[in-house]
């Protein structure tokens, strides 16, 4: 079995020492430009067009990360650029949907129990206490139910609070009040305090967090997005805060990163800003999974994580 292995500002040799501990009888290499030897599977992450365009050898391409959409954009740039041989496999969870629930639960209670406002408080030496918010009403907003949404929307719900949470075809988890489909999408929306984001960025999703999905939103809501930058209408957002429509945001994700030293963002002290680390690839389980995946195809198998390039995740 031979791989390519490409993922840029990595230690590639950590990851090629794993593959070959996992795979003993692969023949691993890092892609560098110009090779266009075949292989069996190539493990990517946001790699260059020529690495993929034209290598009809490939069986999988396996993707370093939850979202597929840097690797789609290749394809819509060009289409043909992905091979039609090879499937595109997403990692699934590995060791994400924890880092994910601990990211956006600690936002929720941060706003809940009102730490900003109690720090702020502390900077004026000022000892005083605040109406707590009834949790009963602090109903919060999961977009996107799929492997990181559920187990996020199932973290938050542990602490008691209304939770709902917004997919493309119909869910039902236990402790969580499901709605699917854009005719449901109002309706999920009306009355949210917290609105976290994890969905997928497609053509379908670019955009989801504008004013009018702020207007529907509880007064003073917050957001949560640890999706994707392109999913969030940057200006809405100042508006919004500006307005007090949005009383706060905690943002991991954003239309160009690194996030520009002169973006308005970085001024604007009610939102909390984290450089695309809510939930990290983690090594060693990917390496376990995508080897394991590798092994299956290679028996003739099915495997899951399977994109579907035409719905864009
Ligand atoms: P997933 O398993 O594919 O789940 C996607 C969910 O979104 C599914 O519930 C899906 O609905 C729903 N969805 C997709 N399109 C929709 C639409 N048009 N309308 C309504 N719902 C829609 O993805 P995941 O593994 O949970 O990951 C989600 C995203 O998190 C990734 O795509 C990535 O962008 C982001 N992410 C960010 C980080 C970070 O560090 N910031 C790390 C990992 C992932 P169905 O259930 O009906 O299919
Ligand atoms: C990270 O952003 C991922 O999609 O895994």
């Amino acid at each position: 079995m031979k791989i390519l292995f490409y993922m840029p500002h990595s230690d590639a040799a950590a990851w090629l020492h794993d593959f070959a501990r996992a795979l003993p009888e692969a023949d691993l290499r890092e892609w560098q430009p110009g090779d266009t030897e075949p292989a069996d599977f190539a493990v990517v992450w946001r790699p260059p067009r020529e690495m993929l365009a034209g290598r009809e050898d490939l069986r999988a391409i396996f993707n370093l990360g939850a979202g597929v959409d840097a690797i789609l954009g290749l394809e819509h740039e060009q289409p043909g650029t992905l091979p039609r041989s090879a499937q595109l496999i997403r990692l699934e969870d590995t060791g994400m949907a924890l880092q994910m629930a601990e990211y956006v639960t600690h936002a929720v209670l941060r706003y809940l129990r009102r730490f900003d406002e109690y720090q702020t408080l502390q900077s004026e030496r000022r000892w005083e206490v605040l109406d707590p918010h009834p949790r009963e009403t602090f109903t919060v907003g999961v977009l996107g139910l799929g492997v990181l949404g559920t187990h996020v929307a199932q973290a938050v719900a542990a602490f008691g609070m209304p939770v709902r949470g917004y997919s493309r075809s119909a869910r039902q988890i236990d402790g969580i009040t499901t709605f699917a489909g854009e005719a449901q999408f109002d309706a999920f929306l009306d009355g949210v305090k917290v609105l976290a984001n994890l969905l997928p960025h497609t053509p379908d999703t670019g955009d989801v967090l504008n004013t009018r999905t702020f207007s529907k939103l509880a007064k003073g809501a917050y957001l949560i997005n640890v999706a994707r930058g392109g999913h969030l209408v940057e200006q809405d957002l100042l508006e919004a805060l500006a307005s007090g429509q949005i009383a706060a945001a905690t943002l991991d994700v954003f239309r160009e990163e690194p996030l520009p030293p002169d973006h308005p963002f970085w001024q604007e002290s009610r939102i909390t800003i984290t450089p695309h680390i809510s939930a990290l690839t983690l090594r060693e389980e990917s390496v376990a999974q995508v080897a394991r995946k590798m092994t299956a195809l290679m028996r003739g198998e099915t495997v899951s994580g399977v994109v579907d390039i035409e719905r864009g995740y």
